[in-house]
């Protein structure tokens, strides 16, 4: 894998890792080589795909769609994370169209993540249809597991079989699942690929996102991969729904480590 330019590792306390979503974004990309200026036509054609995207995502969970004319034509597109419901779907994608306009005031090209859903735009349309993974944002819990070797195996195990959920086009690009580790112990674990992506673009998005396991997410307790094209994530708790259990508060304390990796 190449290595990436510029490495940005930053380390935070979490108080509360909570089911319900803050209106926290998880990260941003603005695209500073994307620079447009405030009340230019392409800004106003971005305030209205982001309404429409707000509008309209939720009710399938995903769109992609465009706004204005000639060189000042914009593109988006947002997901919601398959396994969220409409309600849940639509806060998320109003959140994010709001913030990201205020993250990337000044670029034609913004991306914004959140658990619950991803929105992008560009006045490029060919990103849509094209897997990227140039931009990714990992997190990672600093806890590691007590069984590493155990752990792994079983981590392989279900991310392969979910994998090959996600690619099977009835599944829209989603797969999860859950592997009982002990008595008390359960591995949860989602991927998802943005709909827009081909199958085998799919695979090849999650595979270059698994690849993380072995180097930043190896051995802990839990992990996010973010692109542009699939997110993945693992835990052992529940987070996602239907959830496993009643326990939908409180999971953990413990510091989270975070990594943006850029182009
Ligand atoms: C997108 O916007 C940037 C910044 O204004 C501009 O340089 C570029 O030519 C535009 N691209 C297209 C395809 O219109
Ligand atoms: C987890 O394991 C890594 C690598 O062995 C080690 O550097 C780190 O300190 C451990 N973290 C904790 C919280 O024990
Ligand atoms: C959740 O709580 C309800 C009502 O308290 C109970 O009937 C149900 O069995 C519980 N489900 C699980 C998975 O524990």
């Amino acid at each position: 894998m190449k290595l990436p330019h510029e490495i940005v590792v930053v380390v935070f306390l979490v108080l509360c890792i909570c089911i319900a979503e803050s209106a926290d974004p998880l990260g941003d990309f603005c695209n500073k080589e994307t620079e447009i200026s405030k009340g230019s036509k392409i800004s106003s054609n971005i305030d209205n795909l982001l309404s429409e995207l707000a509008l309209k995502t939720p009710s399938t969970g995903f769109l992609t769609s465009s706004y204005g004319k000639g060189e000042d034509q914009v593109y988006g597109l947002a997901q919601c994370r398959g396994d969220v419901s409409t309600e849940d779907c639509s806060s998320c994608v109003k959140d994010a169209a709001d913030k990201i306009k205020t993250r990337c005031p000044n670029e034609a090209d913004a991306r914004i993540w959140y658990d619950f859903c991803f929105l992008r735009y560009n006045n490029k349309s060919s990103f849509i249809g094209k897997v990227d993974t140039s931009y990714g944002i990992l997190y990672a819990n600093v806890q590691n597991v007590s069984d590493p070797e155990n752990f792994k195996k079983e981590l392989g195990a279900l991310m392969n079989q979910i994998r090959k959920e996600a690619v099977q086009p009835k599944n829209r690009g989603l797969g999860k699942g859950e592997t009982q580790l002990s008595p008390f112990v359960t591995l949860y674990a989602l991927v998802q690929c943005t709909r827009d992506i081909s199958s085998i673009d799919c695979a090849q998005c999650l595979a270059i996102a698994v690849e993380n396991f072995d180097h930043f997410c190896k051995n802990k307790k839990g992990c996010r991969v973010l692109y542009s094209s699939c997110y993945v994530r693992y835990e052992l708790y529940p987070f996602f729904f239907p959830l496993a259990s009643n326990n939908t508060k409180v999971l953990d304390h413990s510091m989270i480590n975070m990594m943006k990796v850029k182009p």
